[in-house]
């Protein structure tokens, strides 16, 4: 395989084949990474991140909006390195969970860049979320409208500080009945989902929020769903939305896709999506009120490879290429079928048609179902790439195997910003 040869863009920015034909990603060579830091591993391209997080920003200014802000979805990657990075790049923060606002606080996001979600909020979760005064709280239910007036009739948002009563801002969920060409599992923008007010309730829910002390109800929220490759479904929830008031904010969702493999479709740019989303917000509200998108996979997903070591090679009916991680790192194949590359990370090009399966006790631990490798052996570092979203994030334990590190590569250096998981790290929650 020539050496110059220019890979997919399904790989982070600036990765290439280096002279003995090994992958380099952020400048290091993946073999050598593999030998220092040991496989599994999640390696990252931060110049990935960061341009990608500049595109989206650099994208709405060039679209000439003032008031419209990026707001990294933690959920795709929620590891406080990569929290850091895009809080340094001013986006804000989508958390779902009392764990990811911890997460996100602890990184260094304002609390008034963060925009707090979730379909089964907490009495504490709310309580902490108004405590620390978050931006903006999305309510998603009628129960969580009961829970908030309790919090805040509780004295949960104090006083400010001039003395004058304070105000939570907080959004409406509603589901604007579009739908998006993307899995199931990943729809949400339908009228029957579990998230939002759909349909009559969104009044009814707006009404109730509008009469609540201590609530400013500044808008919209809509979120149709992940990995679309299409930009009308945006246009249509637009369209929707407006139907429901003229509200000040408005909060898009996130859901643009990305390319797994080097032979799918391009998906819209960074460019055309938020152009598309700034032009139809403006169509249907007639100004540059504040709007708010909130990206996860688009920012992070190409940024990130999954180094593996083979460890069996098996031929039966097919090619069984086994490797030391697998659903425990990433859960994306399993549950969505989703299709990845594989390549042995100093071969690039291999011809054989193989399965790439995992290390855990199933059937059904495939990775890749129809991979082409050259001749792979045990020992062979092999890497997939488009694994830096939604892969550390459900990563999981299964058959007691640790979770993988992640490591930042920039300019040839190397550094590990989550350390594996240890053995010992399996028994610590043990109470006896
Ligand atoms: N905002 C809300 C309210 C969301 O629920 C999500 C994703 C996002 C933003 C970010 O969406 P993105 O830009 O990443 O498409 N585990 C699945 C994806 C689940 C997405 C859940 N919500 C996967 O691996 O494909």
């Amino acid at each position: 395989m020539p050496t110059d040869t220019i890979l997919s863009e399904v790989f982070p920015l600036g990765s290439r084949l280096n002279d003995l034909g090994r992958l380099e990603v952020g400048g290091c060579d993946t073999i050598e990474l593999a030998r220092e830091f040991g496989t599994p591993a999640y390696v990252v391209a931060e110049d990935d991140l960061r341009s990608r997080a500049r595109a989206f920003v650099a994208a709405g200014r060039d679209a000439g909006h003032e008031d419209f802000h990026v707001v990294f979805a933690s959920k795709a990657f929620p590891c406080t390195a990569v929290l850091e990075l895009f809080a340094a790049e001013g986006l804000w923060c989508d958390v779902a969970s009392a764990g990811e606002l911890h997460l996100a606080l602890n990184a260094g996001f304002a609390p008034a860049r963060i925009v707090l979600h979730g379909n089964a909020k907490s009495e504490a979760e709310l309580r902490s979320a108004l405590e620390r005064r978050v931006g903006l709280i999305v309510v998603d239910n009628f129960d969580e409208i009961d829970r908030l007036e309790h919090l805040l009739a509780d004295g949960a948002l104090g006083v400010s500080a001039d003395g004058a009563t304070a105000h939570q801002a907080v959004l409406a969920r509603v589901t604007p009945d579009v739908r998006g060409d993307t899995h199931e599992k990943i729809s949400t923008g339908q009228a029957d989902s579990k998230f939002g007010f759909a349909g009559a309730q969104a009044g009814d829910a707006l009404a109730r929020l509008q009469r609540i002390d201590g609530l400013a109800l500044q808008g919209l929220h809509a979120h149709i769903g992940s990995q679309l490759l299409e930009l009308e479904p945006f246009r249509a929830a637009a369209r929707e939305l407006i139907k429901l008031g003229d509200f000040p904010v408005w909060d898009l969702g996130g859901g643009l896709g990305v390319r797994y493999l080097a032979e799918q479709a391009q998906p819209p740019t960074i460019e055309q999506y938020v152009g598309a989303i700034i032009d139809a917000a403006r169509a249907a509200r007639g100004g540059d009120q504040r709007l708010l998108i909130e990206p996860g996979r688009a920012l992070s997903a190409n940024a990130g490879v999954t180094l593996y070591t083979v460890e069996s090679v098996k031929q039966n009916v097919s090619r069984w290429v086994a490797v030391d991680g697998g659903m425990s790192d990433n859960m994306r194949p399993m549950l969505y079928g989703a299709a990845y590359e594989a390549h042995v990370a100093d071969r690039f090009g291999g011809a054989e048609a193989c399965v790439l399966a995992g290390k855990h006790c199933e059937s059904g631990d495939v990775i890749v179902r129809d991979a082409r490798l050259d001749d792979p052996k045990p020992g062979d570092v092999v890497v997939t790439p488009a694994t830096g979203a939604y892969g550390y994030a459900m990563a999981n334990n299964y058959n007691g195997v640790p979770r993988p590190p992640v490591i930042f590569c920039k300019d040839g250096d190397a550094r590990v910003v989550v350390r594996r998981e240890s053995l010992e790290d399996l028994t610590m929650r043990d109470a006896v």
